[in-house]
């Protein structure tokens, strides 16, 4: 465990970053293996069996009867897994750690269309699927809940509290809506939205007696082997789950879905390994979404612009399965200094797939309505955006009254509004064009909390001196591979070429979920506290070794730089690691280590900041929005790697776009079926769509938070980004669209 005394031996914040990514040259050669693509080992190819998921064509009511005659007679079936003869599980009611409702086959009951109902398993993936064609299935049909906008008025509050309360009050409301000298009352909805990583969900499983292995794309392999054995009452011993690269997972993969225990299910029935791999359509539906929200806003502010109060009342869709709650207004209690200040959070159950986290639950669409809410504000008082931020500008928490760990949003406002250019801008809207383009500037804030959890790692350091780095989190594409070999490499004193880094199986050390922008935060402590254990076993075999140049000295007196040992003053004697182990029986040395928060951690509100600058253009005669350039500057702490770092905020930017501009899923209000599942009608940004993207960081470290300094940076990029396209188009053509995403019809209107 690290302790204060060690934090500070603990590496410079600035460890020495991997040129490229560690995983790079594996992606784009092939090498690097997802889920689907694994071999079973010891296994010939010809015994694995593929298993096609059966959904419901109903939104609510049950299963009546399922006719497989002629599917059990299709060629290649090897079996037919309904709820009439599903195994009864022997914790059905378990669930993952993560509380999501899946759907074991262990009663007829159908909530949603698309549930998963059956499993059909063959020798081929074309023989599943063509045998779960000839399945007859007879429903008894009850009224589904699926118009959402008929059904507000039954908002109700969540049934289980999230991380914070869902409602909040200070101050009084009422009476700064009275003394304000502006008003703005406005009302913003967002639509549901899929996760659409570039690898659907997939899982091998195969039993080996009584215990289960598991290929699963995932961002919680721990979590996925705790789902499992509660699932199937197996010893936690008893189940392996492996996933060296997972091919983005946004929160659909935080939660082990209704697939993963059926694989599961379906290899002991056929007993032999099977592959469930959901197809593009499949991932609307069973494995979560972001649920639609309705935001009512009002901002009361003096006609200086100072915030005399702020309401922020949401509602949102949940499944009449299980409650998650998008907590859209979180932000809004902590973002603005105001002395009044009230949010509130409801629900309408329809019958939906269960809704779940997707990158920056409540933030990412939270900001789309305060900070649209902020420039309506800003435009009726007459005043710049920014300074009516800085206005506002919260030096403390206000909802909690702590301090921050570390606040620089100011500097992220001055330096992206210069990289923009936002002196160019005309507050008058519509006043800019080039030809028939309409150009507009706007710009918003982002921010997320700062999340971090105990965690474990392990560093072993082989004879010829390089080392190996081991911990049980995953690498979404976001660069866990390359900072864990960074921090090894800095804790050790060895270049970072020189670690091989083992990630993704649960037989590892343990590391929470890959959620929560935690994972570098967490993970990162852990490996530099395992690096600095290895260290100091080598050097104390160095000073107790006779024959070293080190023998005799104190141990705080030696140093590794590049893979050698020496005495921390000038001139003093130098050797290998690799000299020292081979001259000590070639034997390999290996430290665990472990790190969790700070104990001070809740003295402190640690939240990362951003600002981000949009610059679009609007065809005045198709109404078609152009991003031509976004700007933004972060204050996340330290910046443990500059290629992996920038990448996760262009990311968030780029998906902070498609909010802006396209992303919706249409749920049919007659039969409940999503009628865009693919990404042809589900449209997401693509290369053309996106201009320049700048992205700055200010690097300055929080060591409040983490002896790096370092806080997450996964979730925040996509956080403000969409008010800030929305609050450009509004300044291009001054109209003010609430209802997102702000597609060209809207703005015709
Ligand atoms: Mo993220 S939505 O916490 O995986």
């Amino acid at each position: 465990m690290m302790t204060a005394a060690m934090q500070e031996d603990a590496p410079p914040a600035a460890a020495k970053q991997l040129p490229e990514r560690y995983d790079g040259l594996a992606k784009v050669t092939g090498k690097a293996k997802y889920a689907a693509e694994f071999r079973v080992p010891d296994v010939p190819a010809k015994d694995m069996t593929y298993a096609w998921m059966v959904q419901s064509t109903i939104a609510n009511g049950s299963i009546v009867s399922i006719d497989t005659a002629a599917a059990d007679h299709a060629s290649g079936v090897l079996a037919i897994i309904t709820p009439f003869n599903a195994p009864k599980l022997p914790q059905p009611k378990a669930q993952p750690p993560a509380t999501r409702h899946v759907s074991l086959l262990q009663d007829t009951t159908v909530s949603y269309n698309g549930q998963p109902i059956a499993v059909v398993v063959a020798r081929t993936l074309e023989e599943a699927r063509h045998a779960a064609a000839l399945l007859k299935i007879k429903y008894a049909q009850e009224p589904a809940k699926l118009d959402f906008n008929a059904l507000l008025s039954t908002a109700r509050p969540p049934k289980r509290p999230g991380r914070e309360p869902s409602d909040t009050s200070r101050g009084d409301i009422k009476g700064s809506l009275a003394q304000a000298a502006v008003v703005v009352d406005e009302t913003y909805t967002t639509p549901i939205q899929n996760h659409n990583p570039m690898e659907p969900h997939a899982t091998i499983a195969w039993w080996d007696g009584d215990t289960v292995n598991l290929y699963d794309a995932t961002q919680y392999i721990s979590g996925v082997k705790q789902t499992i054995a509660k699932t199937f009452d197996l010893p936690l011993d008893s189940v392996r789950v492996r996933c060296p690269y997972t091919g983005g997972g946004f929160g659909s993969k935080g939660s082990a879905w209704s697939h993963v225990a059926l694989a599961v299910m379906a290899a002991r029935v056929v007993k032999r390994p099977v592959k469930l791999a959901l197809d593009r359509t499949q991932m609307f539906g069973p494995v979560g979404a972001r649920p639609r929200t309705v935001q009512h806003l009002k901002l009361c502010a003096d006609s200086q612009g100072k915030l005399l109060g702020i309401q922020h009342d949401v509602i949102i869709h949940t499944s009449v399965m299980e409650d998650f709650l998008e907590p859209s207004a979180y932000q809004t209690r902590m973002l603005y200094d105001s002395t009044a200040n009230a949010t509130s959070h409801r629900m309408v159950e329809v019958n939906y797939g269960v809704a779940t986290f997707q990158r920056a639950p409540g933030e990412a669409t939270g900001t789309v309505a305060l900070e649209t809410a902020l420039d309506e504000l800003a435009h009726k008082l007459k005043m710049d955006p920014v300074e009516l931020r800085m206005a506002n500008y919260a030096k403390k928490d206000p909802g909690s009254g702590k301090p921050w760990t570390s606040k620089h949003l100011d500097l992220c406002y001055t330096q992206a509004a210069k990289r923009i250019g936002w002196s160019k801008r005309n507050p008058m809207p519509g006043q800019l064009r080039e030809g028939s383009k309409l150009i507009g500037y706007g710009m918003a804030t982002a921010t997320y909390g700062a999340n971090r959890s105990p965690a474990q790692a392990a560093v072993i350091v082989h004879p010829d001196g390089r080392a190996t780095v081991t911990c049980g989190t995953v690498d979404l594409g976001t660069g866990s591979y390359t900072i864990m070999a960074q921090y090894a490499a800095a804790g050790l004193g060895i270049d970072p070429s020189l670690v091989e880094v083992k990630l993704g199986d649960s037989e590892l050390p343990r590391s929470p979920v890959s959620g929560g922008s935690q994972t570098a935060a967490s993970i990162g402590p852990a490996i530099a506290d395992a690096a600095m254990q290895a260290k100091l076993k080598v050097i104390s075999l160095a000073i107790g070794d006779a024959r070293s140049p080190l023998s005799g000295f104190n141990a705080q007196d030696v140093e590794i730089t590049d893979g050698k040992l020496h005495g921390k003053k000038a001139g003093a004697a130098s050797e290998s690691i690799a000299t020292l182990l081979a001259r000590n029986g070639s034997q390999t040395i290996e430290a665990k280590g472990s790190a969790e928060p700070a104990q001070d951690a809740t003295a402190f509100s640690a939240h990362s900041w951003g600002a981000v600058f949009a610059e679009v253009e609007v065809d005045a005669f198709t109404h078609m929005v152009k991003v031509r350039r976004i700007a933004a500057t972060y204050d996340i702490g330290t910046l443990i790697n500059a290629e992996t770092g920038n990448n996760q905020l262009v990311g968030g930017i780029v998906w902070g776009v498609g909010i802006a501009l396209y992303e919706a899923t249409h749920i049919d209000t007659t039969y409940g079926r999503t009628v865009n599942e693919n990404l042809a009608e589900y449209h997401v940004p693509v290369n053309a769509d996106i201009g320049v993207i700048d992205v700055t960081v200010l690097n300055i470290p929080d060591t409040k938070f983490n002896p790096m300094g370092a806080r997450g940076i996964g979730e925040i990029g996509i956080t403000g980004a969409a008010a800030a396209v929305g609050n450009a188009i509004f300044n291009a053509t001054g109209k003010r669209v609430r209802d997102f995403p702000i597609t060209p019809d809207k703005l015709m209107a």
